[in-house]
């Protein structure tokens, strides 16, 4: 498809729902005569007139197939009132992923654009669409509120680089339900600022797993509060549940955070605290993070780890974990050898039947 025709359908279905009221949203606009143009970059910008805007997609959404320097897709920004539905998504990625695993230069390659973007938004609902082989993040939301994701499916292959399935950050208030993710990096990542998050029914894998993080990358970054993650069956996946912050003195913190009921099926780390992430040693001084993690709780998590250690409680040297809680954990081992679980830094309790055997210190 050309690239206009491309942008065309996209606007084709957008435009009327923005710049006109209710009763004539089935006429069709073309988007060139509202500043519209060819290639990978749709802002949809609101403030819009309509108090709550429905979306719905039938058939299929195509990006180019080249990339550019564009770090979003398609993108709402400022909009109150948006629910989307239906449709499928394909961000056509191959070629930028190519560019990532193929030069010696990482950097030589631009970052690649996320499919959709959901930026400084309010009220927004995604039903049942479908996002395939983004260039970057599937979905974003950021700085928004009041969001509710539900039956989503995401698919983009085990070793397509940064395609996480839906990034949340600096978001409040978001609910994450009755999802299908199968990707190259996280399956859900929550950045720094989210508080009040809910996901729950979440099929991952593969992919890199559940994470809170990276955390502690910048100074003065909002911290993580108030994370519930229950239902989860993970497959073939690097990581279950994992938090994760930059070993550096930058301060943050992630409390309040409740891990529960997860099947683990041949998952390398199933339940993961790793505050010494830094790439090739760069630029961490201390080697020691400033992020405080505190009260939590990983509940009836069961299955097999692929690797001898099911469970790593990594914690900072300066900032010590409290209040870990681990409560009816039992992970196998599928190769030779014990299951172990490692933990540095860790304060708090286990109960019920724990295995491996708990390393936790009061
Ligand atoms: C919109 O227009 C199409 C084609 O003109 C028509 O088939 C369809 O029924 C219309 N939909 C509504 C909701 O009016
Ligand atoms: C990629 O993203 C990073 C972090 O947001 C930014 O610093 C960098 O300039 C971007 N690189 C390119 C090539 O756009
Ligand atoms: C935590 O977040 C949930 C939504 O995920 C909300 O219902 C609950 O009230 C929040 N709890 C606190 C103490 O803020
Ligand atoms: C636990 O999660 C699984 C999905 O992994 C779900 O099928 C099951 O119903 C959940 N159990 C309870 C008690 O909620």
């Amino acid at each position: 498809m050309a690239p206009q025709l491309i942008t065309s359908l996209l606007l084709l279905l957008l435009l009327p729902l923005f710049f006109f009221p209710p009763s004539s949203a089935n006429q069709t606009y073309n988007i060139v005569d509202y500043g519209g143009h060819a290639g990978r970059q749709a802002l949809l910008n609101g403030p819009c007139r309509n108090n709550h805007i429905h979306i719905h997609i039938k058939g299929t959404i195509v990006a180019p197939s080249s990339y550019t320097s564009n770090e979003q897709w398609i993108m709402f920004k400022n909009v109150n009132g948006l629910t989307i539905s239906g449709g499928l998504f394909d961000g056509r990625g191959q070629a930028l992923w190519s560019c990532k695993t193929n030069s010696n230069n990482h950097n030589s390659c631009p970052n690649g654009s996320t499919s959709l973007t959901f930026a400084y938004c309010n009220n927004v609902r995604l039903n049942r669409l479908r996002s395939v082989n983004s260039e970057q993040f599937h979905i974003s939301i950021y700085r928004s509120s009041n969001v509710k994701v539900r039956y989503i499916t995401v698919s983009a292959p085990f070793n397509s680089p940064n395609t996480d399935g839906i990034h949340i950050e600096g978001s409040t208030n978001v609910a994450v339900l009755g999802c299908r993710i199968a990707t190259g990096d996280d399956c859900i990542s929550m950045g720094p600022g989210d508080t009040n998050i809910w996901i729950e029914n979440i099929r991952c894998g593969p992919g890199h797993g559940i994470s809170i993080g990276s955390l502690g990358y910048k100074n003065g970054q909002d911290g993580v509060q108030n994370v519930t993650v229950k239902n989860i069956h993970f497959t073939g996946t690097q990581n279950g549940f994992r938090i994760k912050t930059w070993a550096k003195p930058n301060n943050g913190f992630a409390q309040q955070i409740l891990f529960h009921n997860a099947s683990m099926n041949n998952v390398k780390n199933p339940i993961i605290i790793d505050q010494y992430y830094c790439p090739d040693h760069y630029n961490c001084p201390t080697e020691s993070s400033g992020v405080q993690i505190s009260d939590v709780t990983f509940r009836d998590v069961w299955g097999s780890s692929a690797t001898e250690t099911a469970v790593t409680l990594e914690c900072s040297e300066s900032r010590p974990c409290k209040g870990i809680v681990l409560q009816n954990i039992k992970l196998g081992y599928n190769g030779d050898g014990e299951v172990k679980m490692l933990c540095s830094n860790v304060h708090g309790r286990s109960s019920g039947l724990v295995i491996p055997p708990c390393c936790i210190s009061e």
